[in-house]
């Protein structure tokens, strides 16, 4: 067991218990990552069920978090952190910002009973549009910023290092790759700082390898609804999102590809914006600059640009 607040009892909260909200609480709840997973869906019965079928794979999974669903916010009291999923998912042909006034509303409703209950929370928000959504969730929280984040980067991170691991025939835990910006477009890939057995990159695939690698990455959301249909991605989701969870309940200070507030960091000020943070109990502990060159300082600018202009859409429209 390796619960961060020895004694204590550890609470997390997952909103929503579709696809990714059920896989992560069940993910939280493999890791022992608190001493309680709280999933929470307006549909009446689902959470319960899917909680109580995660319980009954403790005895053979060998893990000790209760998991339980609920329909009721009074449930989530006091949780240390909260996990956003809630809201619809993308349908093939539609991009995520396709989703921004209904998964708005959703966010909007969640966050604020949530905070009612866990007023010292953590929140961090997987709903599309990604940026978008952890901006409103920030708002409507009135949360200090740096305990209010969005998962997207680890997400599209992890999807650029199997394929560059796959194209390599390397094992996936051998690359190391970050994906900066946002949870879309203006997603941006850093080469020059990516490995792979340690060797950067670039000395190992030419130019037009790593834009093809990037691509895929830029769509690798987009490939699984289509493959799927009915839905998008929600097992490598799930991970990314667990991963935060683990680093902000074991303090561990593991630094993560998060959508955080930025407070001058990269020359960017005061937008949400995938960058990378050092997370820890208190949340977004720090933002860490990497250097880079003056084109990727670039993208990194038109994306928290682009980011800002959607978010002050949503603002004037509340
Ligand atoms: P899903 O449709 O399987 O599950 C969504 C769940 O939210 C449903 O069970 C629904 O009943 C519930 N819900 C709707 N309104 C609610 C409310 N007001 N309160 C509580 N629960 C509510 O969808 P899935 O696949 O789990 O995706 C969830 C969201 O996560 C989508 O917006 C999706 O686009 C996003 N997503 C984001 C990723 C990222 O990298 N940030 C990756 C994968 C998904
Ligand atoms: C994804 O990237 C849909 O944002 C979700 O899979």
């Amino acid at each position: 067991m390796h619960h961060a607040k020895a004694g204590s009892h550890t609470k997390v909260t997952v909103v929503g218990a579709g696809n990714v909200g059920s896989n992560t609480a069940r993910r939280i709840a493999e890791k022992d990552l608190a001493h309680e997973v709280v999933m929470i869906d307006i549909v009446d019965g689902l959470p319960q069920g899917l909680a109580l079928d995660i319980n009954q794979s403790a005895p053979v999974e060998r893990f000790s978090t209760h998991v339980i669903g609920t329909n009721d916010y009074a449930d989530t009291a006091g949780s240390d952190v909260c996990v956003i999923t809630a809201g619809l998912p993308r349908k093939p042909g539609m991009s995520r910002m396709d989703l921004l006034d209904k998964n708005a509303e959703i966010v909007g409703g969640v966050t604020r009973q949530l905070v009612e209950q866990s007023p010292d929370t953590i929140l961090i928000v997987v709903s599309n549009p990604l940026d978008e959504m952890t901006y409103l969730a920030s708002l409507v929280s009135g949360l200090p910023k740096e305990r209010v984040m969005g998962m997207a980067g680890v997400l599209d991170s992890s999807r650029l290092r199997y394929f560059i691991a796959e194209k390599l025939e390397v094992g996936p835990y051998e690359v190391e790759a970050m994906t900066l910006g946002s949870h879309g477009d203006q997603m941006i890939a850093l080469p020059r700082h990516a490995t792979v057995q340690g060797k950067p990159l670039p000395e190992l695939v030419d130019e037009a390898a790593i834009q093809e690698l990037f691509q895929r990455t830029k769509d690798g959301g987009a490939e699984i609804v289509g493959y799927l249909k009915t839905g998008s991605a929600f097992y490598a989701p799930s991970s990314s999102a667990t991963t935060m969870v683990a680093s902000v309940m074991q303090d561990d200070g593991g630094v993560h590809p998060t959508c955080a507030w930025t407070t001058g960091q990269y020359g960017i000020n005061d937008v949400y914006l995938g960058v990378p943070a050092k997370l820890g109990s208190s949340g977004v502990d720090e933002i860490v600059e990497l250097e880079l060159n003056d084109e990727e300082r670039a993208q990194l600018t038109e994306a928290a640009e682009a980011i800002r202009s959607k978010c002050e859409e949503l603002a004037a429209r509340r």
